[in-house]
């Protein structure tokens, strides 16, 4: 079994990073090959609407027509059984970056025909469960308090769709710089911040570790099916 975790957010060491790598090392643990891919190493677009994927007689089996840096990767997870996306909340929506990833990755999977029972077709057979870890700097009450959930819930909802199954995973508050004395803000403080990830950024990365799981539980059932 593969787990791909695919990181949508340039920095390579903090939070969104190290959920994914906290969910691998589980993964890992529980016999599964693993890759991390970072986003940002990758000059890449997101989909140009050149619409290959849908014409007549199509013969791009879910994998995104367009070559470029981003299509090697899109094939690698169209190979995995387990797809992680990890994304940093920017101004209220996952990163453009892993939007970018998404369209490319989703797009050519899903179908403008629908089946006689309502449901939309698939163009791979294969389902593919997808983790959402959605890594921001404001707190648990807040997120709540603008909905995010509700927000990052369509992003859901076409994942669960297009690959099968789909979940997702907040991580609030963030630990955002690795030296807070050499930056300017009063929106919090950094013993605010410091003791949030003191007490919580370990439950966070176990709650990264139950998500894989849970994951490649659904694969497994997916696969015996
Ligand atoms: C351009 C930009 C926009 C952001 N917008 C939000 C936001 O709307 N809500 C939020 O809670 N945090 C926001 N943040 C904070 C990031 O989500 C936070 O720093 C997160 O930890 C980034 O992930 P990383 O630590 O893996 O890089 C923003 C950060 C940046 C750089």
């Amino acid at each position: 079994m593969k787990v791909i975790a695919v990181n949508g957010s340039a920095r390579k060491n903090f939070n969104t990073a190290k959920m994914l790598n906290s969910a691998l090392g589980k993964a890992k643990e529980l016999g599964c090959e693993t890759e991390l891919i970072n986003l940002y190493d990758k000059p890449f677009k997101g989909c140009i609407s050149c619409f290959a994927c849908k014409l007549k007689n199509s013969k791009t089996n879910g994998l995104c027509a367009y070559k470029d840096d981003l299509r090697p990767i899109l094939e690698k997870c169209l190979y995995a059984d387990v797809i992680i996306l990890g994304a940093p909340i920017y101004y209220d929506m996952p990163s453009g970056v892993s939007r970018s990833f998404l369209e490319r990755l989703l797009f050519p999977i899903g179908s403008y025909h629908v089946n006689p029972d309502g449901t939309s077709r698939r163009e791979i057979e294969k389902k593919i469960p997808i983790g959402f870890i959605y890594c921001m700097n404001c707190p648990e009450d807040y997120m709540d308090e603008v909905d995010y959930k509700t927000i990052l819930k369509h992003q859901e909802g076409y994942a669960n769709r297009i690959m099968g199954y789909a979940e997702s995973l907040y991580c609030c508050n963030t630990y955002q710089f690795s030296d807070y004395s050499k930056y300017d803000f009063t929106l919090f403080t950094e013993e605010f911040k410091r003791k949030y990830r003191d007490e919580h950024f370990e439950i966070d990365l176990n709650n990264a570790k139950e998500l894989v799981e849970r994951l490649i539980k659904k694969a497994n059932e997916f696969n015996c099916k």
